[in-house]
């Protein structure tokens, strides 16, 4: 049996004060959740802070990004050891709107999930097809392709601190949800490459979130399909009130 993932993307939001209260409120909320993985994603700078409200609590922390060399004249970057220096256990890597607005290309996404393992972070591999490949019929291509990519050179033993998030383009922040079978069938090509790649065994045991538009209100049907292992949340992670409910649907 998956143990279920959900997480919590705030991406570019919050201060603060705000990102120090919603992790006092995770941790009053789901200072006792066992059931089911659950992790926050902050901002860089309120890492440590964040990291510090839920140390010795269930809910983990991690990084949205990092930069796949150890140290040196990288301006503006974070490293791997930086990030578990802070209390981070996993980190982001290949979100959408990373490839898309900043124009990460596997290759360099392949080198982040190496750097991460070897700094002992256990990386979210997100991936997902752009509304205009759907409509080509490209979805499995695309997202096959991204996740050969994304493993290159990723043993068989390193998957088991692998997670993936298929997150479609179309889905992110527009309020439009792929339908339970849509992630379902994306899940299930996901699956198969990883039998593929890997084994039965690896495949079965891989945890792939789905994330896009994920609310309280379509969570359960999300959660409910045999191959979505979690969520990854971005917009409704911003409050108590709406990660906290999408928390319990897994747990249910
Ligand atoms: P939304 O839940 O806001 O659509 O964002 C999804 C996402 O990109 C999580 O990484």
């Amino acid at each position: 049996m998956r143990r279920l993932f959900v997480a919590g993307n705030w991406k570019m939001n919050l201060d603060g004060c705000r990102s120090h209260d919603l992790a006092e409120g995770l941790k009053k909320q789901l200072a006792d959740v066992q059931d089911v993985r659950v992790a926050v994603f902050p901002p860089y700078v309120y890492l440590n802070c964040v990291a510090n409200v839920l140390n010795k609590t269930p809910i983990e922390v991690g990084a949205q990004n990092m930069y796949p060399e150890p140290e040196g004249a990288y301006t503006g970057e974070v490293s791997g050891a930086m990030l578990t220096d802070v209390g981070c256990r996993c980190v982001i890597l290949g979100h959408s709107e990373r490839r898309h607005v900043i124009g990460e290309t596997d290759e360099f996404i392949n080198r982040k999930v190496h750097k991460a393992l070897e700094c002992g972070l256990e990386p979210v591999l997100c991936l997902g097809e752009t509304l205009e490949q759907r409509r080509a019929g490209q979805m499995e291509k695309v997202v096959s392709g991204q996740l050969r990519a994304g493993l290159d050179g990723v043993s068989a033993g390193q998957m088991e601190k692998i997670t993936v998030a298929y997150e479609p383009v179309w889905a992110i922040g527009t309020g439009e949800t792929a339908t339970p079978e849509q992630a379902d069938q994306a899940h299930a090509c996901l699956r198969n490459v990883l039998g593929e790649v890997y084994d039965e065994e690896v495949a079965e045991a891989t945890i792939i979130q789905y994330g896009g538009s994920v609310k309280p209100d379509n969570a359960a049907d999300l959660l409910s399909m045999p191959n979505v292992d979690g969520a990854l949340v971005g917009g409704a992670s911003l409050s108590v009130e709406s990660f906290v409910p999408i928390v319990q649907a897994a747990l249910n």
